[in-house]
């Protein structure tokens, strides 16, 4: 197994045993989509979802392909999860693109140029933006905000840290979680996650990811919040 496949086997295990709480996160992301689409005028355009950073949609495909969306196109950095993700979602009907790029450079990116439909109705994303900086957070922010269209709905699932928590201290609190209660994982499973959020992960610290949003010209909800005050979720909707 490369670098790569050992990351994502470790990531299926933690999804398979609900460690991050996947499950609550897919019932309260189809909440907040179901909502927000039952709200929209029955005779307007079926809305155009993004997903940014989708990775292989095992847990995300049931709720798609009950969705009555206009198209849905899957982001990723990972090239190699894109036909996963499509096999996990099937044939749906509208029409589907794969996109292997970079969620910042994307909501910088000249909508002409993508693939994917010019006017975005829904944005998502799940466990990805939390690799960027509190810099390229704002940014991005501010970009996305631009690529939504006004009446549009952004999800955003994501592990944050408490107000005014250091990283180091939340890496360690994490840490010490996974020690205490991820005996579903392989030792050589826990040491590869315990690598990868020391490395890699920058959560934002919550109170202040919702003062950067505001400023961005989003409103903020938060619509549902683990039982390990890291994993959350927030809706977006352009203010
Ligand atoms: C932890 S997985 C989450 C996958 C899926 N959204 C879920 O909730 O199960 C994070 C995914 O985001 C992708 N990712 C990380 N940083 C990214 C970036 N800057 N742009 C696009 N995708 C990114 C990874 O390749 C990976 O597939």
């Amino acid at each position: 197994m490369d670098f790569f496949d050992r990351q994502w086997s470790s990531y299926r295990a933690i999804v398979e045993h609900n460690l991050m709480e996947h499950r609550q996160v897919a019932e309260a992301t189809a909440a907040a989509l179901e909502a927000w689409l039952g709200q929209r005028p029955a005779d307007g355009a079926a809305p155009a979802m993004v997903d940014l950073g989708c990775g292989d949609l095992a847990l995300l495909a049931p709720l798609l392909r009950r969705l009555p969306l206009g198209s849905y196109t899957g982001l990723d950095l990972a090239a190699v999860v894109l036909p996963l993700a499509e096999q996990a979602l099937g044939p749906v009907p509208y029409p589907t693109h794969w996109q292997e790029g970079d969620l910042l450079a994307w909501a910088l990116g000249n909508p002409a140029d993508a693939p994917a439909p010019q006017r975005i109705d829904i944005l998502h994303s799940a466990f990805a933006i939390h690799h960027l900086t509190a810099d390229q957070k704002a940014t991005f922010l501010k970009a996305a905000r631009q690529r939504l269209h006004p009446d549009g709905l952004f999800v955003w699932v994501d592990v944050f840290r408490e107000p005014g928590e250091e990283r180091e201290t939340y890496v360690q609190r994490y840490v010490q979680r996974i020690h205490s209660g991820w005996q579903s994982l392989t030792a050589e499973q826990q040491q590869h996650v315990i690598n990868h959020l020391s490395s890699f992960d920058i959560p934002a610290d919550r109170a202040e990811i919702q003062t950067t949003a505001e400023a961005a010209g989003w409103h903020w909800r938060w619509a549902w919040q683990g039982a390990h005050r890291s994993e959350a979720m927030a809706v977006l909707t352009p203010a």
